[in-house]
């Protein structure tokens, strides 16, 4: 074991006890405690399944966790037993892992926009990987940390950036100059990175990405730069409702590198697996504690829409619900509703005195009462706000569970990924009866009567 995770971390859990289960345990003390609320419940036997499953797809490749995506303790504790890196974009990320005595050379400092002192703060706690994608962010590092290593951030994707002007590193064209730049500047350039966003791409976007990264290695063996570390970036899907599936992407990837960076040509790759990692471990509940009723919509009046109901949540909802999270099993709730009671079209809301705070618009719900509690599947990414965000509110509770064969899963693990298809059947086998417990616990129908309880 690598110590950064033990039994008091989390909740051990018999076989066949669910997430369900759990929540409607919890949700009993609240009632009974007359308390409202929110919380999360996080199944950790899910990120273990979902890194074992990493490696197989990807065996070249090492995960670097963004800690934007998710800093609560179980996952940082988790994927740091589990022998995964992290990829930091502030000093208080990087304190955050470097808490749990994370060491500096498992810290990848991956903001292309960085602070000078967050710069600073890096040099002077062991962090030396980062990356820069202008002549700017290339000076602040030469004048902040001469030890500094550094990936040049390439635009690979070829379609519009998500936003006019945020686009994610630099192109081709810039490579060169930006490459004799940082030799002029004495800077250590060891790779080049990217990042395609999140948008649910194309699987050959990657491959394409791999192809323009080759490129700039090349400008960089040139230059007499030792370029060792290719950073994928992350966007991998976290649910299987994407367009293409992990699988299907990663098999895209691991032909381009076959071809572009064929194994033994003395280059590492990692990746920045966000979502991919934590979105279907998390599971949140809020509670309704005021509602609304608006009439249908007159003619000539002005309204947004047609009447129904405005609930709203917890308070503690409001920092983890927005943005807009995927509604609620929908299709669950409106089977419930079509069979027991009519639909409303619906809005819930954050705080009361918060109006502008809108989780969700227009959603058909049968009638909510006062007290009722609504329950968010896949909630695990960007959800949890980061204390200095967060302010004054208080963060929403998060119980973690793991079952004892995952539990048995990462201690026979030890951060080591499984050497040969034998061993990849051992540590993989006694798990198979806890990851059956585990897709039930996020399976739809299990959740689907309890939506609202
Ligand atoms: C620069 C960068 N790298 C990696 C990620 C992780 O993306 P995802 O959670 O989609 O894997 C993000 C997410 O916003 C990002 O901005």
């Amino acid at each position: 074991m690598n110590g950064y995770l033990d039994e008091s971390n989390f909740m051990m859990v018999e076989e066949g006890f669910t997430t369900r289960d759990l929540l409607e345990n919890l949700l009993v003390e609240l009632c009974q405690a007359s308390d409202q609320q929110a919380f999360f419940v996080a199944d950790l036997g899910d990120i273990v399944k979902k890194h074992l499953r990493f490696l197989k797809a990807l065996p070249r490749v090492k995960p670097y966790f963004p800690v934007k995506c998710n800093d609560s303790e179980g996952v940082i504790r988790l994927l740091a037993e589990l022998g995964a890196g992290f990829a930091c974009t502030s000093k208080a990320e990087i304190a955050r892992v470097q808490s749990i005595r994370v060491p500096a050379d498992k810290i990848f400092y991956s903001s292309p926009c960085k602070q000078v002192a967050h710069i600073k703060y890096a040099a002077s706690h062991g962090v030396q990987l980062m990356t820069f994608d202008n002549e700017v962010e290339l000076s602040k590092v030469a004048r902040s940390h001469p030890q500094a290593r550094v990936l040049l951030g390439v635009a690979a994707d070829s379609g519009p950036p998500a936003l006019p002007g945020m686009m994610f590193g630099t192109t081709l064209k810039s490579c060169r100059h930006l490459l004799e730049t940082a030799k002029e500047q004495a800077v250590e350039v060891v790779g080049i990175s990217f990042h395609l966003g999140s948008r649910g791409l194309e699987p050959q976007t990657f491959a394409q990405a791999v192809a323009v990264a080759q490129l700039a290695f090349e400008m960089g063996t040139e230059l007499g730069y030792q370029m060792h570390l290719l950073d994928i970036g992350g966007g991998f899907p976290g649910t299987e409702d994407t367009r293409a599936r992990f699988e299907e992407i990663a098999a895209v990837i691991n032909s381009a590198l076959d071809l572009y960076f064929p194994d033994g040509c003395g280059v590492d790759i990692i990746a920045r697996p966000g979502r991919y990692y934590v979105t279907s471990a998390f599971t949140f509940a809020a509670s309704i504690t005021a509602m609304d009723e608006v009439p249908a919509e007159q003619p000539g009046s002005d309204g947004g829409w047609d009447g129904g109901m405005v609930g709203w949540a917890d308070p503690c909802a409001r920092a983890p619900l927005s943005p807009l999270p995927a509604p609620l099993q929908r299709k669950n709730l409106a089977a419930r509703g079509a069979s027991y009671h009519p639909l409303h079209s619906s809005s819930l809301r954050g705080p009361p005195g918060h109006g502008e705070d809108c989780i969700a618009d227009g959603l058909e719900l049968p009638q909510l009462q006062v007290g009722d509690w609504l329950i968010f599947k896949d909630m695990g990414a960007y959800t949890i706000a980061t204390s200095s965000l967060l302010g004054e509110r208080p963060q929403p509770q998060i119980t973690y569970a793991m079952s004892h064969v995952a539990w048995k899963a990462v201690q026979l693990f030890q951060g080591k990924p499984p050497q040969t298809e034998d061993d990849h059947e051992t540590v993989c086998a006694p798990l198979s009866c806890g990851w059956e417990m585990a897709e039930t616990l996020c399976a739809t129908p299990v959740f689907a009567p309890a939506s609202i309880i």
